[in-house]
């Protein structure tokens, strides 16, 4: 596997690679790899020649308050778990190769899309995610990129980004996975104390109620948010942000459950955020 820290190493290999009629995949993650970035991985792997993963803790998507200098960093653990996977290059950029001191240029959706939902904490959020992202494709230049459903929100904004701004780059979106007990992988769980992550299987407990009201024939979308705050408040340690049912392409609130409809959720943990979502599929 290729340890590349610089944008001019990876511009030379991806080159060298497409000279060669090599696609290239690229998963962009903020490291701290797991199982749900692995099973990323190997989807890439099975649909491209070469890999190429970064691992870049992007400051621009932390707001002030937020836990950038907390969040959790181990890159030789990383490279063990990217290199196991079949992973052609690790891209791993210090801040300063990704961003100038004086870099005053965001690529932002002006539309309601990136205010819903975690939108409405985190304000600044998306226009750091599809500003580093935006740079990552134009480094890497990939066939095609891969993110996790975890992320429904910012999965939607990437491909509107895409659409508007017209990459010629496939985005793959891929299942949420989740540990044997339910909750959604994340690298934030490591903050978890042992009772808050006992606490935090309220999440996906509360997922899975709102996937067996819809299964069961529930079309009124206040009744599953009242269904899923009502069995959150239940949980001690839990204090919600948001439970919502969104149009799974706009993100804008929906009365009636249909198909492509996105129930979603982001909840505390004592001070950890955690988010988790289903998407109603006919
Ligand atoms: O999902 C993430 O880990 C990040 O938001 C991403 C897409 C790597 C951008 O920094």
């Amino acid at each position: 596997m290729i340890i590349a820290t610089t944008i001019a190493e990876v511009r030379a290999q991806v080159r060298e690679w497409k000279q060669a009629g090599l696609t290239v995949g690229l998963v962009p993650t903020m490291g701290y790899l797991h199982e749900g970035h692995a099973k990323l991985i190997d989807q890439a792997i099975s649909m491209c020649q070469r890999v190429v993963v970064s691992t870049f803790v992007n400051p621009t998507q932390f707001a002030p308050n937020e836990d950038l200098d907390s969040y959790p960093r181990d890159f030789d653990r990383d490279c063990a778990l990217l290199r196991a996977h079949g992973c052609s290059m690790v891209f791993y950029p210090l801040v300063s190769e990704m961003y100038e001191p004086d870099a005053a240029t965001y690529v932002e959706i002006l539309s309601e899309m990136p205010k819903q939902l975690c939108g409405k904490t985190r304000p600044t959020h998306f226009r750091g995610v599809c500003t580093v992202v935006s740079k990552l494709f134009n480094i890497v230049t990939p066939d095609k990129a891969f993110f996790g459903q975890k992320d429904a929100q910012q999965l939607a904004i990437i491909r509107r980004m895409v659409r508007d701004m017209s990459y010629n780059i496939e985005i793959v979106g891929c299942p949420i996975v989740r540990e044997e007990d339910g909750l959604a992988k994340s690298s934030r769980n490591t903050y978890l104390n042992t009772e808050e992550r006992q606490a935090a299987l309220i999440l996906s407990k509360s997922i899975f109620l709102g996937q067996k009201l819809v299964a069961e024939g529930e079309t009124n979308a206040n009744k599953i948010i009242d269904a899923i705050v009502t069995n959150i408040c239940t949980e001690p340690l839990a204090r919600i942000d948001y439970v919502a049912v969104v149009d799974g392409i706009t993100m804008m609130p929906v009365k009636k459950i249909t198909d492509n409809v996105l129930v979603a959720m982001a909840v505390y943990i004592g001070k950890t955020r955690l988010i988790d979502n289903f998407i109603v599929e006919g």
